[in-house]
């Protein structure tokens, strides 16, 4: 597999968005947090985080070609089918079978949601919330819309609740929050 390092150039060479970059290493460590609670492979399952959006800025104005361009960009590293099916399935080009590709469906949405109910608040830090606040937020419907309650929400299709994904996910980017700068 493709080393961390190598991953990570091409993260910074093809995502100018430093929020983007952030994006991608917060579902990175979602991903591995998710792989760890059921026993499958953490180093695989973050890589899928990590690399998931690489063609997020070729395609912003062709959105039908989303992911389909990262698997192109991918052709020639050492990157799984098992990686490259769970990066497709993330925006629902390829149906959810593998744990992995329903992972990344749910794990996409949930970092978004996790920095926008930190950033309500001036000041605010990942450590300064907890899941309650978390749920509360997810609650109401206006609160970071452009967060797919529907995606977290599948959550349950690994077995795991809301309120637990979302504990995992926040606990996960409380880990990177030096890299998150939040
Ligand atoms: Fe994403």
């Amino acid at each position: 597999m493709i080393s961390r390092e190598s991953a990570y150039e091409l993260v910074e060479k093809n995502l100018g968005s430093r929020n983007l970059v952030k994006h991608v290493i917060a579902t990175e460590a979602v991903m591995r947090a998710l792989a760890y609670r059921l026993e499958q492979d953490g180093d695989v399952w973050a890589m899928a985080g990590l690399l998931h959006d690489l063609d997020y800025e070729t395609t912003k104005d062709r959105f039908e070609d989303h992911a389909l361009k990262t698997v192109e960009m991918l052709k020639d590293e050492d990157v799984s089918d098992e990686i490259k099916d769970a990066i497709l399935a993330h925006c629902n080009r390829k149906n959810r079978e593998k744990l992995i590709e329903k992972a990344i469906y749910a794990a996409d949405p949930v970092t978004g949601f996790i920095v926008a109910a930190v950033l309500i608040r001036k000041g605010t830090k990942l450590s300064d919330i907890d899941v309650e606040f978390l749920i509360n937020r997810f609650k109401e419907k206006s609160f970071a819309r452009g967060a797919s309650r529907e995606q977290m929400e599948s959550c349950e299709e690994l077995g795991l609740s809301l309120e637990e994904f979302l504990s995992l996910s926040l606990e996960a980017m409380k880990g990177i929050s030096t890299e998150l700068g939040l």
